[in-house]
């Protein structure tokens, strides 16, 4: 199944929660690719040697990798990392994740500035764009491994909102208005 996606109720319970509303209310792709937010599901078992990852990234220049594994015994300053994880902010550039195994939620502000969480499983590599206010967390799983691209030499600074006067929040937001702004045929 493709990655699922929903709008985020307004409780403060642990974050590692769902936090579906009540009844659901799902996000389709489109909806996310109106937002710039982009999606492929993957075979993880053959990252190594993936013909499908490898056209990817040559077709968008992500000529840097490495690999994120959340998790306690090999991460440095874990609680800390994942709190700023957690903390709404922005990039300068694309984030770029392959959930290679576990899962976890990316959240993205939509055109109303409401959350949308994005559960991404073992095979699903999503681009968030520049600019878009977003956060990460994990889920009851805890563990998360996760591949990170990046088009030339990183750079993960990360913005915390209230980022309007940032360039790339301003370029965000004019593309939004705009390019990722066409209207959908009716589904
Ligand atoms: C981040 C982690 C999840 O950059 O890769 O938010
Ligand atoms: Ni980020």
């Amino acid at each position: 199944m493709a990655m699922e996606a929903w709008l985020m109720d307004d409780s403060n319970e642990d974050p590692r929660l769902p936090h579906r509303r009540d009844p659901n209310e799902s996000v389709s792709l489109d909806q996310l690719a109106e937002l710039g937010v982009l999606y492929w599901k993957l075979n993880p078992t053959i990252y190594e040697n993936d013909e499908q990852l490898t056209n990817i990234r040559e077709a968008r220049g992500y000529n840097y990798m490495d690999m994120l594994d959340l998790c306690p015994e090999k991460i440095e300053n874990y609680e800390e990392k994942l709190k700023n994880f957690y903390t709404e902010h922005i990039h300068q550039d694309e984030e770029i994740r392959y959930c290679l195994e576990g899962s976890g939620y990316f959240d993205v502000r939509d055109k109303a500035d409401r959350w949308i969480r994005i559960l991404i499983k073992a095979g699903d590599l999503i681009i968030l764009p520049a600019g878009i206010y977003h956060r990460f967390t994990l889920d009851p799983s805890n563990y998360v491994k996760l591949m990170r691209l990046f088009k030339g030499e990183p750079i993960w600074t990360a913005y915390n909102r209230p980022q309007e006067e940032n360039p790339a929040r301003k370029e965000y937001m004019k593309v939004l208005n705009g390019k990722f702004g066409v209207p959908l045929a009716a589904h």
